[in-house]
């Protein structure tokens, strides 16, 4: 089993030009297969909202889902570096806010570090936070959070004008103190630049090659989620194709009396012949 990876070590990775790859899970089952897989970081993501709980967006999750799916992340890795993600409304609306939730998030569920979206605009919120002493991943670009203002889910920095807001909110994360960034939904070209000027780790998730990094949403990394599948997105497994398959063929098999078969039942402890005198007993005196 291979040793938790602290923050020194994934910045050591960067240094070394060795990629960290992390996925979102939200229960403790997907968590232990990512830690066996040997994946560096694990998101508890908002993105829960759609996955889990059939949801449009990530808007309506709220801080009590995050923790309880973090403590469940945190049960099944215990070996992994966990990020808990900052729901819709949990630093939007004060820095005391902002920071009483990045430390629930500590607290509650022993997550490592938290994320939260936006640039500029959360400056003194990621300031505050890392004040607390808590380690901040910025999420930049695409921020699923605001996709209402942005008109949907749209790749963001495709024009000068948006590459240069995007930049600004990474150089903007960078200065409040985020130790992470990670860019959403950008073109490689305007990845590749903020990787080349920021300091600190930059990762990616449809941002390009040129990153410290990738994330990938589970629903989409192994074919769970199939309302929306974005441009960026790789299917390595198909999990919806398999349970679908596997629960026709369970329906089927009790349909058919084929399941539960001789190696599905437990069997009786003594003479079968005692048990019948009891049903037989049981049933003469029996009314319903
Ligand atoms: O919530 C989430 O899954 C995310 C990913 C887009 C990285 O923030």
């Amino acid at each position: 089993m291979a040793k938790k990876k602290t923050i020194l070590d994934l910045y050591k990775m960067k240094e070394k030009g060795e990629k960290a790859v992390w996925v979102t899970a939200y229960d403790s089952c997907f968590a232990s297969y990512a830690e066996k897989a040997g994946m560096d970081m694990i998101l508890v993501g908002d993105s829960m909202g759609m996955i889990v709980y059939g949801y449009q967006g990530t808007t309506p999750v709220t801080m009590d889902m995050c923790i309880n799916h973090c403590q469940a992340v945190r049960r099944g890795a215990p070996n992994t570096y966990v990020i808990g993600d900052m729901p819709f409304g949990s630093y939007h609306e004060s820095v005391e806010d902002a920071v009483h939730n990045a430390v629930r998030f500590i607290k509650e569920a022993d997550v490592d570090a938290i994320k939260l979206e936006g640039g500029i605009a959360v400056e003194d919120k990621i300031k505050a936070i890392t004040q607390a002493g808590i380690v901040v991943f910025g999420h930049v670009g695409l921020t699923p959070q605001s996709s209402a203002a942005m008109g949907g889910f749209k790749a963001q920095g495709r024009t000068t004008d948006s590459a240069r807001a995007v930049i600004n909110d990474a150089l903007a994360v960078y200065k409040a103190g985020a130790k992470f960034v990670l860019l959403e939904g950008v073109p490689e070209e305007v990845c590749s630049f903020v990787h080349k000027i920021l300091p600190i780790p930059v990762y990616g998730i449809g941002a390009g090659a040129d990153t410290d990094g990738q994330v990938l949403v589970i629903g989409d990394a192994l074919g769970m989620f199939e309302a929306f599948i974005p441009k960026f997105a790789k299917k390595y497994a198909d999990i919806a194709g398999a349970a679908t398959q596997g629960f026709a063929q369970y329906v089927k098999e009790v349909k058919e009396g084929v399941f539960p078969a001789p190696e599905h039942k437990y069997k009786i402890s003594g003479d079968v012949s005692e048990f019948e005198k009891l049903f037989k007993e049981i049933e003469e005196d029996i009314t319903l």
